[in-house]
């Protein structure tokens, strides 16, 4: 079973992206935290990230096709603004878990909306790099009850 782990723009710079609200875990620590949950739970991951729409839409369509069973997402800022995004999580065949590092709830007003939460299988927000380890969890288990 095979799971992409997605992040959208401005997520490539964590380690030092406004540390005090995202902390000091890297992309590249978290990929290395979601590997080994990946491990113990027995599913394959693979990871994407761009800072650019197209790019993400482009992996979304292509994700069931290519034998992803679910999708782990964290959209950063797009989570708020872009319908282009959610139409491509509406569409695509594998489920998909939001993922964000802070709790948008708790956040600037703009923040408290997801545009893409009502098209996901759920939500995963503010646990810090956590999440994403969190989302893989549910990912396998929805990919899992799928098959
Ligand atoms: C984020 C929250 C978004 O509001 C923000 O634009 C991000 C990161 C998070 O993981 O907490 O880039 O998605």
């Amino acid at each position: 079973m095979r799971i992409l782990v997605m992040s959208g723009p401005n997520l490539n710079m964590l380690g030092t992206r406004e540390p005090d609200v995202y902390g000091t875990v890297t992309l590249e620590q978290i990929e290395a935290m979601v590997t080994s949950e990946a491990a113990a739970l027995d599913v394959e991951v693979e990871f994407f990230q761009s800072n650019h729409e197209g790019e993400l839409i482009d992996r979304l369509q292509a994700a069931a096709s290519a034998g992803v069973g679910a999708v782990v997402f964290n959209p950063g800022a797009f989570t708020h603004y872009s319908h282009a995004l959610r139409d491509a999580v509406a569409a695509c065949a594998a489920p998909v878990v939001e993922v964000h590092l802070s709790n948008i709830a708790a956040r600037e007003e703009f923040r408290r909306e997801s545009v893409i939460a009502a098209v996901c299988a759920g939500q995963i927000s503010g646990f810090g790099a956590r999440s994403y380890v969190l989302g893989v969890r549910a990912a396998a288990g929805l990919a899992d009850a799928a098959s």
